[in-house]
C-alpha cells in the first residue's frame, strides 16, 4: 500500500537484493532513476532509456528487465535484483576470465541477462542463446568472448548458478 505524504510523492516498499526499502518517488519515476539516484544502486547504466541497449538491465521476479521502462511504482512487491545482488554469481568471474570486458559499460546489463539466461535455460542452444543476446547491446567487444561465457557455464551443471527468486524481506 503506498502511503502519500501531501505532495506530489509517494512512499513506496521496493524489494531490492533481497532487502526492502521504503522510498519516495514520483508517478513518473522510472526503475531506473530510483535504483540509480534514490538508493545508490549504480550498476545499472543509463544509456538509451528507449529500452534498445540493454545498460540497464535488472531482474524482476527472476526475468530480466530493462529498468529504463519499468515505473517504480509497477514493481511494487516484486523482487528485484541487480548487479550489486549477483557478486557471487560465477557469471560475473567467467566475463573476466573470458576477457568479455572491454570499456564495460555494457557489463552490467549483460551479466545480469547471462545469469537469467543460465538460470531460466540452463541446456540452451545456439538458437536461444543468440535470440536472448539480442536484448542487449556491446559496441566493443563484438560478442563473441560473451558467447564464450555463456558456453563455459552452460550444461556444466553448474549448482552455483540459482535460480535469483530471492525472498522478500518483512
Ligand atoms: S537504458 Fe534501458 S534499454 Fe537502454
Ligand atoms: S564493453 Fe564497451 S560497450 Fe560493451
Amino acid at each position: 500500500m503506498n502511503r502519500h505524504n501531501g505532495t506530489s510523492k509517494a512512499f513506496i516498499h521496493l524489494h531490492v537484493n533481497g532487502e526492502t526499502k521504503e522510498v519516495g518517488v514520483r508517478n513518473a519515476d522510472t526503475l531506473l532513476s530510483t535504483l540509480r539516484e534514490k538508493l545508490g544502486l549504480t550498476g545499472a547504466k543509463r544509456s538509451c532509456e528507449n529500452g534498445d541497449c540493454g545498460a540497464c538491465t535488472v531482474l524482476v521476479n527472476g526475468e530480466p528487465s530493462h529498468s529504463c521502462l519499468s515505473l517504480a511504482v509497477e514493481v511494487v512487491n516484486l523482487p528485484i535484483t541487480t548487479i550489486e545482488g549477483l557478486l557471487d554469481s560465477p557469471v560475473r568471474e567467467a566475463f573476466v576470465d573470458k576477457w568479455a570486458i572491454q570499456c564495460g559499460f555494457c557489463t552490467p546489463g549483460f551479466i545480469v541477462n547471462c545469469h537469467a539466461l543460465l538460470t531460466n535455460h540452463p541446456d540452451a542452444n545456439e538458437e536461444i542463446v543468440e535470440e536472448w543476446l539480442q536484448s542487449n547491446i556491446c559496441r566493443c567487444t563484438g560478442y563473441q568472448e560473451i558467447k564464450e561465457v555463456i558456453h563455459s557455464l552452460l550444461g556444466s551443471n553448474n549448482h552455483s548458478i540459482k535460480k535469483t527468486h530471492p525472498g522478500l524481506s518483512k
